[in-house]
């Protein structure tokens, strides 16, 4: 059985999942609005990933016997004054998740709960790569700052970026 501190923790944290989902649709929207159709489509992707980080947690709940109670979801910024205004918010925002999963671990730690230490192994992966990620876009959109040309091209990449279902919900019955 999960402890109450630690169902409370993953109960929070699939708020910040749906959170983070709602931050990168924003920026998809922005993107949108700003005629960056591929930037708008890399939030999306994003968008996409932060619902199934939430469902991820959601099915473990679950699984545990551990109900899940939907908390209210705050509001996210509408505009941002640049691309790289939202790769840099976007960085700043994954290194705030990657703390909170390290307190989810180090809560599972201390209740010697290994199921949920196994179930969190997958997110401290994920959040190396989320953090790669979003240093590499801010390191692209940095090489093209100023450029128009750069940015249009970097706009038709960032177009190609497919949605792929991540390994904890390909694998499961749904
Ligand atoms: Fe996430």
């Amino acid at each position: 059985m999960l402890s109450n501190k630690l169902h409370a923790a993953i109960n929070a944290q699939i708020n910040a999942e749906l959170w983070s989902a709602y931050l990168y649709l924003a920026m998809s929207m922005d993107a949108e609005a700003k005629g960056l159709k591929g930037v708008a489509n890399w939030f999306y992707v994003q968008y996409l990933e932060e619902q199934d980080h939430a469902r991820i947690f959601m099915n473990y709940l679950n699984s545990r016997d551990a109900k899940v109670t939907l908390l209210p979801i705050e509001e996210v910024p509408a505009e941002w004054d640049s691309v790289l205004a939202m790769f840099k918010q976007t960085l700043e925002h994954e290194k705030k998740v990657t703390a909170l999963i390290n307190n989810l671990a180090a809560i599972a730690n201390v209740d010697r709960d290994f199921a949920s230490t196994n179930r969190l192994v997958w997110f401290i992966d994920e959040q190396v790569e989320e953090e790669e990620n979003a240093r590499e876009m801010i390191a692209a959109v940095e090489a093209v700052e100023d450029n128009k040309y750069g940015m249009y091209m970097l706009d038709k990449e960032l177009a190609t970026r497919t949605y792929t279902t991540p390994s904890p919900l390909a694998t499961s019955a749904e």
